[in-house]
């Protein structure tokens, strides 16, 4: 006898299991179906965010930007600590420890909301009358129908054409948080994100690491002359980038990894790696759903076809987060799993696809919203910039960490706030700032006349605000 629910989430990521608690809390009787195993074969849920993306990322993150302190920059502070020597069993078994906090914080999370989870594959059986049958094949099968269906299965890497990954020494993000030694020589295909979040951490540790970019331009999606600034740093720490090359053969031998391509220049040349990883961008999953069974439409991306408000082309069906489209970005996911619970419940939410921010959590660390220089250029915007350098400010000379700007694009004629772009210290945490100040369509001004405390990286981007009228009191 199949169990009935209001409403059942596919998929426990950033998408569904927000989904799910959001739904609980309006007072839907809701389960999750997560199919995530840790290394015991238990349940895991947190999706790809908490497992194998944001989370072990930016705790390996710290630990390597931990390390590179000590090794370069505490002497400066007259700190002096001998040889620095860093154990890789150990820093991976933390960064496992702190997955498992986030794994063990959703179980809690479900049980504190009344969500029921079920760990297995989910997919649909049919279409019955008031929902849909769907199957949890795990430990203990279970029919569940939902009379609303919530879908959030997520992506998988996407893999260089005939170039499977082994996790050995082709790796995916998988591969990539659970190196068991620091590799002599590392290859990256593709300086996304992943390519660049990845790089820093393995050269922070003593890889010599070269990224192949298909692209002839860095960072083409970020504002240039942030992307410029960058780039800039990253070559001083030594992190080889190449853009515009054209990958061929890959062969894996006993010693490693041998990429051939040819570059901008158009001439063939190869790199030898002890380790390859590809992050040449994501494809979403839909594996195991049975989408078929139900007539659940995809586009030719393999994605779940939706309107903007998450309504797939089945009633009662609905689909959030990377498997759908859109940027795959974990708060993009759960801002669409709370409207999707939200609109279930009857109430009217909205999701502004204009102020979800961007972080590249690189050292130093990118962030924006909004709209670059090029694209208000593009669409012949009169506009006005402000800049306001880390060089000038007192927080960031104090903590030793003077790369990089804050960037404000303005309405020429409202002084509106159109993109705020950061490259430099807590970039991350700074941005906030501007996705609030945009969310409320606040002008240049408003930031310009707003108190921040002193002395503070956020200072950079109130004198980026009065840049923006020429006329930064610190600069
Ligand atoms: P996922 O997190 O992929 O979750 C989908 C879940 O569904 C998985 O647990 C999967 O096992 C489960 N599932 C799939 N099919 C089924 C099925 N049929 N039955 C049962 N369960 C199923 N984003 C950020 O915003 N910030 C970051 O710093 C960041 N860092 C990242 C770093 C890396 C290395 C990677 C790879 C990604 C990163 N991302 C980051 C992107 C982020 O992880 C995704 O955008 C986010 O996880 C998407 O959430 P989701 O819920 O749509 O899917
Ligand atoms: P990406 O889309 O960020 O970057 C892929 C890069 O690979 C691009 O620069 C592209 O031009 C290049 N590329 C594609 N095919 C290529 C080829 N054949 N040869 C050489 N270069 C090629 O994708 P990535 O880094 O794999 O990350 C996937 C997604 O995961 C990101 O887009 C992002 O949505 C998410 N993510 C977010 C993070 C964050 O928010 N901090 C961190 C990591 C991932």
């Amino acid at each position: 006898m199949a169990q009935t629910f209001d409403v059942v989430v596919i998929g426990a990521g950033p998408g569904g299991y927000i989904a799910a608690i959001r739904a609980a809390q309006l007072g839907f009787k809701v389960a999750c179906i997560d199919e995530w195993k840790n290394a015991a074969g238990g349940p895991a849920p947190g999706g790809t965010c908490t497992n194998v993306g944001c989370i072990p990322s930016k705790a390996l993150l710290q630990s390597s930007e931990y390390f590179e302190h000590a090794q370069h920059h505490f002497a400066d502070h007259g700190i002096s600590t001998g040889a620095v020597k860093i154990d890789v069993a150990k820093m991976i078994a933390r960064k496992d420890a702190v997955v498992k906090q986030n794994n063990d914080g959703i179980l809690y999370l479900f049980k504190k909301n009344k969500v029921t989870f079920f760990h297995g594959r989910g997919s649909f059986v049919r279409a019955v009358e008031g929902g849909y049958e769907i199957a949890v094949a795990g430990d203990k099968p279970e029919a569940l129908v939902g009379k609303q269906v919530i879908v959030a299965t997520g992506s998988n890497a996407r893999a260089l054409p005939g170039v499977p990954f082994d996790e050995e020494k082709i790796l995916s993000n998988d591969g990539a948080l659970r190196l068991g030694a620091v590799p002599k020589r590392l290859a990256i295909i593709g300086s996304g994100v992943i390519g660049l979040e990845m790089g820093s951490v393995w050269r922070r540790l003593g890889a010599d690491v070269t990224i192949l970019e298909g692209m002839p331009t860095f960072l083409a999606a970020v504002d240039e002359q942030i992307a410029k600034e960058a780039k800039k740093a990253f070559d001083k720490q030594g992190l080889k980038i190449e853009l515009g090359v054209k990958v061929g053969e890959v062969k894996t031998g006993k010693k490693g990894v041998t990429i051939a391509y040819t570059n901008a220049k158009g001439e063939a040349a190869t790199l030898e790696a002890d380790k390859l990883i590809v992050s040449i961008g994501r494809v979403p999953n839909t594996n195991g759903l049975n989408a078929e069974a139900v007539g659940l439409k995809l586009d030719e991306r393999g994605a779940i076809v939706v309107d903007d408000e998450c309504r797939t082309n089945l009633p009662g069906v609905w689909a959030v987060g990377d498997v759908v489209r859109g940027p795959m970005l974990a708060h993009k996911a759960e801002e669409e799993g709370v409207a999707v619970a939200e609109r279930i419940a009857g109430q009217h939410p909205h999701v502004n696809f204009n102020t979800i921010p961007w972080v590249i959590y690189t050292s130093p660390e990118i962030a924006w919203v909004g709209q670059t220089e090029q694209q208000l250029k593009a669409a012949g915007r009169a506009y006005k910039a402000g800049t306001f350098p880390f060089m000038a400010n007192g927080r960031a000379r104090a903590l030793g960490d003077t790369t990089g700007m804050v960037k404000i694009l303005a309405d020429a004629a409202t002084d509106e706030i159109l993109g705020v772009h950061i490259v430099g210290p807590m970039a991350s945490e700074l941005i906030a700032e501007a996705v609030v100040a945009m969310e409320f369509r606040a002008s240049a001004e408003d930031i310009a006349r707003v108190c921040h405390a002193h002395p503070s990286l956020s200072e950079a981007t109130k004198e980026a605000a009065l840049a923006v009228d020429k006329r930064t009191l610190n600069f």
